[in-house]
């Protein structure tokens, strides 16, 4: 891949962005939709059962426009075939990203150097069915004959949050005699506080590590080995209570777990974008293969419409675009992610990674500096919690926070008037972040003069509002999946690798120094800065 011709700042339709925005920039949510009666249902779009508002967003049918030519000029179209195509568009890793194949249906065909790579997800995805129906039904017993009540996902990153986001969502459609954790820190307390309740003779160990080589999951591994060891006595009931998901057979085995009881996946999917491959295995034990496969059809059906719509009506695509929008032209720096829905609680986490660990790169994929921001900030609390909390910031801070709320026409828990109540609290923050108060109706108010200033509210904070009907397994594939490519989309219009990390690698390599000098018992002669030392000296006293 050679970098773009104009590079990306010279392109034509950049270029006419950033006039653009000359003319935007002070234009008020207010004044657009009193100009433009029709707004509020023109600039929307619809897909799969997602309903995406975007009109509170600070564009025009002009600003959309140039957005989608930029992504045309950008070659958006082609990066999608590409990637859907099964070619090697990670670049610095040199493999295919196809997570899109995870979800493809029964005898649809996707490549891989010249190999159909469906049907061996179909037979992961069959072997994981059985194997959880068998520990759900009771068949699969622990070591002891007990039945396997909990179930413990060891993993971190892409092994941890994909996991526990799912669990968390599809907590209504979850086998509730069984108990669900998930340990990631390499912080004992993790551990220890995960399982202090739960008897060995009843859980089953999920080791999730697509290299099978991370710290944090081989310390905790090691330490589940140690802790069923220490109640069950037997080294054959590891064979019993732990299954590994990854992509190393070579080190599953060498861990002591059989390859009989490993679940596989490939090289081309990435950590972050895994949680429908066998990484999914305890959102499988928990809410069983038909609602699994409901999950795996809602992905799918966002990753049709992503590669089929036309560009200005694909909704991860004009996610993404706003995205580039503000965070290239306006300069925000973050953007918030608000469910409102109670289920959705790890679902910003879960972005965190996906967006960040994605798109927060600094070259372009021929490694030449980038002169231009990419990827922004995302953070985010479900509603209403985060209202009480930092939306004062965001109604009256300095900052300009774009924000997508989402919410769901049902709940799962109808309780009185609970969940009109939520509703209400998402459209009127929409509201209030759009309009605002102007010091004149605030005093209109009777607010004294002195005071009005600090009772206005500005508005013109954009936002975009997700609705569905209801947060079902189907739902949650559609929601990731548009996430996903709106990251994409971000990264396609960048130019960057979206899909290494390679700024992981510095700390864990420093990690692997620092280990022994603190752990040793001889005073190590110690090679760093001098703080970080100084650190090392005063932590090794301290700890004495
Ligand atoms: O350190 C970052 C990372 O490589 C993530 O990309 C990945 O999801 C996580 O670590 C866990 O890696 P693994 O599944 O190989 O243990």
């Amino acid at each position: 891949m050679t970098t773009q011709t104009p590079p990306l700042t010279a392109r034509p339709a950049w270029r006419a962005l950033e006039d653009h925005y000359q003319a935007i920039r002070d234009v008020h949510l207010r004044t657009l939709f009193a100009e433009d009666p029709g707004r509020g249902e023109r600039l929307t779009a619809e897909a799969a059962g997602v309903f995406l508002d975007y009109s509170k967003n600070r564009v025009t049918d002009e600003t959309i426009r140039l957005l989608v030519s930029l992504a045309e000029e950008c070659g958006l179209r082609q990066r999608i075939d590409a990637m859907f195509s099964g070619e090697k568009i990670n670049l610095t890793e040199r493999r295919a990203v196809l997570h899109v194949a995870l979800r493809a249906p029964k005898g649809q065909s996707i490549l891989v150097d010249g190999e159909d790579v469906v049907p061996a997800v179909h037979d992961v995805l069959a072997r994981m069915s059985a194997f959880c129906e068998s520990v759900r039904g009771g068949a699969r017993r622990g070591y002891t004959g007990r039945r396997i009540r909990n179930v413990v996902n060891v993993g971190i990153g892409g092994s941890d949050l994909g996991p526990v986001m799912a669990y968390e969502a599809l907590k209504h459609y979850s086998d509730r005699s069984m108990t669900f954790r998930f340990v990631s820190n390499v912080d004992g307390t993790d551990f220890v506080e995960a399982t202090r309740d739960l008897d060995p003779a009843e859980t089953l160990f999920i080791i999730s590590s697509k290299t099978f080589t991370t710290l944090e999951t081989m310390t905790n591994a090691r330490s589940a080995r140690e802790w069923t060891l220490r109640a069950l006595g037997d080294e054959r009931a590891i064979a019993k209570h732990f299954i590994a998901v990854s992509t190393n057979a070579k080190e599953v085995t060498a861990f002591g777990i059989d390859t009989a009881n490993m679940f596989g996946f490939w090289d081309w999917v990435g950590g972050r974008y895994s949680m429908d491959s066998a990484i999914g295995v305890s959102t499988l034990l928990a809410i069983g293969p038909e609602q699994f496969q409901r999950m795996l059809a809602g992905f799918h059906a966002v990753d049709e419409h992503f590669r089929t719509a036309p560009l200005a009506r694909n909704l991860p695509v004009l996610l993404g675009l706003l995205a580039i929008w503000y965070n290239n032209f306006f300069g925000a720096q973050t953007i918030a992610v608000l469910p409102y829905d109670q289920y959705l609680k790890r679902f910003p986490a879960y972005l965190q990674q996906l967006t960040m660990e994605s798109n927060g790169k600094h070259v372009t994929l021929d490694g030449t500096p980038v002169d231009y921001q990419t990827g922004p900030i995302y953070w985010g609390e479900p509603g209403t919690n985060g209202q009480h909390s930092f939306y004062q910031l965001i109604h009256q801070g300095t900052r300009l926070i774009p924000c997508d709320f989402i919410g769901f026409a049902r709940s799962l828990n109808p309780l009185g008037s609970h969940h009109d109540l939520l509703v209400a609290s998402l459209l009127a923050q929409t509201e209030a972040l759009a309009f605002g108060k102007t010091a004149e109706e605030v005093k209109a108010e009777g607010t004294p003069d002195w005071l009005a200033p600090h009772r206005t509210f500005e508005g013109n904070r954009p936002t975009n509002t997700i609705l569905a009907e209801q947060l079902t397994p189907e739902t949650l594939g559609k929601l990731v999946a548009l996430y996903e490519h709106s990251v994409f989309t971000q990264g396609a219009i960048w130019q960057i690798d979206s899909f290494d990390q390679w700024g992981v690698e510095l700390g864990k390599e420093l990690a692997g120094r620092i280990i022994p000098e603190l752990t040793g018992t001889a005073e190590p002669s110690l090679a760093h800065d001098s703080s970080t030392n100084a650190l090392i000296r005063r932590y090794r006293a301290m700890r004495g």
